[in-house]
């Protein structure tokens, strides 16, 4: 085995793209990895200092797009540009954003499925940025990533994780298991 010092390297980090409103109205995404489900209802979010940060400041809705093969380029743009200097940084993307149903952040149509969040807590508030703790209002999934059973099917989506240690983006493969289930052989 060999040893490494402290290091951002939880495996494995989701590719999340943050959808808000810029203060003119005109929609905005970022990349962000340091994030995860903090409860039943509730996700977190590590937020930098970003025009997502301001725009979050003005209004605590916003939508988390889940990052795939297809989308890869335009999400990792997302992450590398700020609409602060970019104010074409959307429609570079090629990305339509539809105003969400449940909340004041856009939609964009590109991703199988997508969280529609509103801001509980702001953790840490500092300048450079803050943890987010959000409420999910709601889940919209495009019907042609459903499964049988009317749920989202997370194989169709062909999602991509955020590699931290080679700043890779890795596709999600096939299903290998049961959860809650599969363990019980060594019960
Ligand atoms: C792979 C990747 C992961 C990122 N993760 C985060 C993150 O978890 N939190 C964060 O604040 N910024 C993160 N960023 C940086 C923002 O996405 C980036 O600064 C973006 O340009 C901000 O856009 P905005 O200023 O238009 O809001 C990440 C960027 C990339 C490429």
């Amino acid at each position: 085995m060999k040893n490494f010092k402290p290091k951002a390297w939880m495996l494995p980090q989701p590719v999340l793209i943050i959808g808000t409103y810029n203060a003119d109205g005109s929609p905005n995404a970022m990349n962000a990895a340091w994030g995860g489900q903090w409860d039943v209802n509730e996700i977190m979010i590590s937020m930098g200092a970003h025009a997502t940060t301001e725009n979050l400041n003005r209004c605590k809705d916003f939508t988390v797009g889940f990052a795939t093969v297809d989308t890869l380029v335009a999400s990792d743009y997302v992450g590398i540009v700020s609409a602060k200097t970019h104010p074409d940084k959307i429609a570079n993307t090629g990305w339509r954003a539809t105003k969400g149903e449940n909340v004041e952040a856009p939609v964009f149509d590109c991703f199988p499925m997508t969280m529609e969040c509103r801001i509980k807590e702001k953790l840490y508030e500092s300048e450079s940025g803050y943890y987010i703790i959000a409420e999910i209002v709601n889940i919209v999934c495009d019907e042609r990533f459903l499964a049988e059973d009317g749920k989202p099917d997370v194989e169709k989506m062909r999602l991509i994780t955020f590699d931290p240690v080679h700043n890779g983006y890795v596709a999600l493969g096939e299903r290998v298991g049961n959860a809650f289930s599969d363990g019980k052989e060594l019960k």
